[in-house]
């Protein structure tokens, strides 16, 4: 692929931007008093504000003409249609199919794969039904009530996010739990108060390797046998989310008792596989299925819907554009929704593990920024923290904020307070408040200069009618898209994290010298001194 700096859409981003780059949102909603209902995209059941950003109908024009000299709709049918976009692993990607309704027909190496991806749906209908309803029993004969997810990365992030941004929606009677730190602590304090007897573990791994889930796995056998006596009760104590069936009966976890995936789907992109069992048996197989609706609703919609129109579209492309044009770092993600507190934590794996590459697709090094940082927490808890720094800090940061009309627990009153926060704090970073604003307020002149706020800072507004699990699987699926979008501009892989191995590695060398204080040091002298600090 021609180097993104020397395209012609590239070039004339630049050109726009140098004349540009002086014009304040302020300047922009006074040319034009339509704009806040001309920059809205309403698609999907999402109504997507993006009329507070930096950006004049020229400026999307050249983004989307950036989009466009880039392939990006012929990229995107290659993912959908199973390609191996995934080139650096020689991997189709279709989490996309994972969500495709019963008798569609998608291709992975020639293979309909929409089959089995339902026939392990079905498989996990039956399990989570048995759960709920308390057919499934433990060991002594007693109903499982606790479900523990052993998981981590995109075998943790996505069940513990989906748990709680669907809670209300949960069965009650049942408990769930997610364990994914290395660190016993996390495993210690999320059994403490559950009896073996009525405990089931979800062992959520992909590989079926990973250190962390392994190590918890052992633990929770452990902890479980010291109670249950025989190793016959591992078969009614534990089933596995994995690709890798040899090393699951291994573990001594009944073959009947896997729900399989596939090499296609990539972690971060598992919540809508079985890694989704635990969502599952918490909301039940028709809610679950709603979810997927979402997912797929929107998976259509940016696959079918023209470029100035595609929400996933515009977001990659302002990310691009504030990333590398305004060489803003960050974005923060802000949702008015306290079930969505674990939301800006899946998105960092979502996001970053996709797009931190230094490399294009065909291994050159980037002359250009990639990946932006994604982090947030909800509103209005952060505007007590650290909303001070994205109104009069030095950085630009744009935001995301996402809100619903109604609130599922009836404090109307609660709700009017939260939404009126969010709408404001757009309305005051965009707009801010002049020096002379200020002094109408009677304040000290030496005041004045600390309560300027000078605005122009940009956001974007998604607002949905309720959480319900169809509204999460859209806004998951919408994020999902604006990273491929932006992998696409880049020519980079979001498919593979080669950036995760060294480390792993690394901590494989040292566990043995940790444990053997014997054993010679040979790294550098921060390396050795740390090590010499623990073995003391
Ligand atoms: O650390 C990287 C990673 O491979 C993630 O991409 C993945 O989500 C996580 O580890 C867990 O992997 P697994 O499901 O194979 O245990």
């Amino acid at each position: 692929m021609t180097d993104l700096t020397k395209t012609e859409s590239w070039e004339a981003l630049q050109k726009h931007f140098s004349s540009f780059e002086k014009t304040t949102i302020k300047d922009l909603f006074k040319q034009d008093d339509k704009r806040g209902t001309r920059f809205v995209a309403k698609e999907a059941g999402i109504y997507f504000d993006y009329s507070k950003h930096r950006v004049s109908g020229e400026t999307m024009k050249l983004l989307f003409a950036l989009a466009e000299e880039r392939g990006l709709e012929a990229h995107r049918e290659s993912m959908f249609t199973g390609n191996k976009i995934n080139n650096t692993e020689n991997r189709s990607v279709l989490h996309t199919a994972l969500r495709a309704p019963k008798g569609s027909a998608i291709l992975a190496d020639g293979h309909n794969v929409v089959p089995e991806i339902h026939a392990v749906l079905d498989k996990m209908g039956v399990f989570a039904r048995k759960v709920r309803n308390g057919e499934w029993t433990g060991y002594t004969g007693k109903p499982v009530k606790n479900i523990v997810n052993i998981g981590i990365g995109g075998s943790d992030l996505g069940p513990v996010m989906a748990y709680e941004a669907l809670k209300y929606y949960a069965a009650r009677n049942l408990t769930f739990r997610f364990v994914s730190n290395v660190d016993g602590n996390d495993f210690a304090e999320a059994v403490s108060d559950l009896d073996p007897e009525e405990t089931l573990f979800i062992i959520s791994s992909k590989t079926f390797t990973t250190l962390e889930t392994m190590a918890n796995a052992q633990a929770a056998r452990a902890w479980s046998l010291k109670k249950l006596g025989s190793n016959a009760a591992v078969a009614r104590h534990f089933v596995a989310v994995s690709t890798n069936e040899k090393e699951v009966v291994k573990f001594g976890i009944d073959p009947l008792n896997i729900f399989g995936f596939w090499d296609w789907v990539g972690g971060r992109y598992s919540m809508t596989s079985a890694i989704g069992l635990s969502t599952m048996i918490a909301v039940g197989p028709d809610q679950y299925q709603q979810m997927l609706d979402g997912f797929h609703q929107m998976d259509e919609h940016f696959r079918t819907t023209p470029l100035d129109r595609n929400i996933p579209v515009i977001m990659g492309l302002l990310g691009i554009w504030y990333n590398n044009f305004f060489g803003a770092q960050t974005q923060a993600v802000l949702p008015y929704d306290n079930y969505l507190k674990r939301f800006p934590a899946y998105l960092q794996q979502l996001t970053m593990e996709s797009n931190g590459k230094q490399v294009t697709s065909e291994g050159e090094p980037v002359s250009y920024q990639t990946g932006t940082i994604y982090w947030g927490e909800p509103g209005t808890n952060g505007q007590h923290s650290f909303y001070q720094l994205i109104h009069q800090g030095t950085k630009l940061i744009p935001c995301d904020f996402i809100g619903f009309k109604e609130t599922l627990n009836d404090l109307p009153s609660q709700q009017d307070y939260l939404i009126a926060n969010m709408i404001a704090q757009g309305e005051a970073l965009a707009f801010g408040k002049t020096a002379d604003e200020v002094r109408a307020g009677n304040v000290a002149e030496e005041l004045v200069p600390h309560k300027v706020f000078e605005g122009n800072r940009p956001s974007s507004t998604f607002f949905l009618d309720k959480l319900t699990p169809a509204n999460l699987g859209k806004l998951v699926a919408m994020y999902e898209h604006s990273v491929f979008v932006q992998g696409v501009i880049w020519d980079i892989n979001p498919f593979d994290q080669m950036g995760v191995e060294l480390g792993k590695v690394l901590a494989q060398n040292i566990i043995p010298e940790l444990q053997n204080k014997s054993q010679p040091l040979n790294h550098d002298s921060s390396t050795n001194t740390l090590i010499g600090f623990y073995r003391q």
